[in-house]
């Protein structure tokens, strides 16, 4: 069977948070018994479903700037037991990645949405929530999240507009002071930065676009290989990521974290990773790769692309949606993304040229 919504009611400390910080932490979302209503697609007033369209986050104005950080500063002004707050938003992650969800059915079981099949749709559909509920607060339903556009040279570092000052709301203090922006970004990051062993900026930059031919193509010839591991009622956590969710996903969130912290907070750590903004737009790639992926790399496979086991299309999740109502969705309703309204700014695939 496939892994169900999970019970709210039933909520409980996460059991896989690390240790220094268990029982100081509470990611459990706010429930006061209000009824599930299942997710329905967005209608469009227009010809095409597709309203918005993310940025890549080096190419926005001050005008979008300035937007998305009024966005954000409402979403963090909210209650915090608003369920579209800021501090709800992080607590959602926080609850399906640490374990304070048991399987309906299997008290012994967490559900996890790491490391197996799982992963981009439950991202696809968060962020999802996360930007019609921006959306909402600024009464501007084109309003889109930014992508990092890690994959190609111009995103290679942290994006700017999250870097402006102390005061920006897009601003976390939890990261890494020797990663600031135009520090380059290496997807082989292992934790240490050492200048000292010589590799130039331009053999990074190779090496970047190699791993991602090698994510993106060579290792990605299937379902399982891109996607992940399957994952069922009654599996334990974490059969197997698939080849992006290892590397970048991974390295990209643990150097953005910050050393100095216990558990490389707050990017670099599943509990803490969602506090920063950032990993909004992290996930924007990720998901934008996971299109990329399905449109352009196996565009011929006859939608071998897609798993077509109902154990997958039909594994379901709960999310706040932009009214707070509570909303259960299923994977099968996220695989076309113009139907969702929204779509991805071009921007050029150089990868694609770094076959090893
Ligand atoms: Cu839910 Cu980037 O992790």
């Amino acid at each position: 069977a496939p892994i169900k919504a999970p019970d709210l009611r039933d909520c409980h400390a996460p059991e896989d948070l690390p240790e220094a910080i268990t029982g100081a932490t509470n990611c459990c979302p706010t429930y006061d018994g209000t009824g599930i209503v299942d997710f329905e697609l967005p209608v469009s007033a227009g010809s095409s479903p597709v309203t918005r369209v993310r940025p890549a986050a080096q190419l926005v104005d001050a005008e979008y700037v300035a937007k998305y950080e009024k966005a954000i500063r409402l979403m963090k002004d909210l209650p915090a037991d608003d369920p579209r707050s800021f501090e709800q938003q992080w607590r959602v992650h926080c609850a399906y990645c640490d374990g304070a969800y048991d399987q309906a059915g299997f008290p012994d079981l967490e559900i996890q949405i790491h490391n197996c099949w799982l992963f981009f749709p439950w991202h696809r559909f968060y962020l999802y929530f996360h930007e019609r509920i921006l959306g909402k607060l600024l009464g501007d339903d084109s309003f889109a999240l930014p992508f990092w556009n890690w994959d190609a040279p111009a995103g290679m570092a942290l994006p700017s507009i999250y870097n402006v000052s102390s005061s920006s709301p897009l601003y976390d203090p939890k990261r890494n002071p020797a990663h600031q922006p135009p520090f380059l970004l290496g997807l082989d990051y292992s934790g240490t930065d050492d200048d000292a062993s010589g590799i130039s900026r331009d053999n990074q930059i190779d090496e970047n676009l190699r791993i991602m031919y090698r994510q993106m193509v060579s290792n990605a010839k299937k379902p399982q290989l891109f996607l992940g591991q399957p994952y069922r009622a009654g599996d334990d956590a974490d059969p197997g990521a698939g080849s992006i969710e290892n590397v970048p996903h991974g390295i990209v969130h643990f150097w953005t974290g910050d050393p100095r912290e216990a558990n490389q907070e707050d990017m670099g750590n599943f509990y803490s990773a969602a506090r920063d903004p950032v990993f909004f737009a992290h996930h924007a790639n990720i998901d934008r790769l996971w299109h990329v992926w399905r449109s352009q790399i196996h565009n011929n496979n006859n939608g071998g692309f897609d798993f077509a086991d109902p154990e997958w299309l039909d594994a379901a999740f709960l999310f706040y949606d932009e009214e707070a109502r509570l909303v259960r969705v299923r994977v099968r309703d996220c695989l076309d993304m113009a139907s969702l309204g929204y779509a991805y700014q071009e921007v050029p695939l150089p990868w694609l040229d770094a076959r090893p």
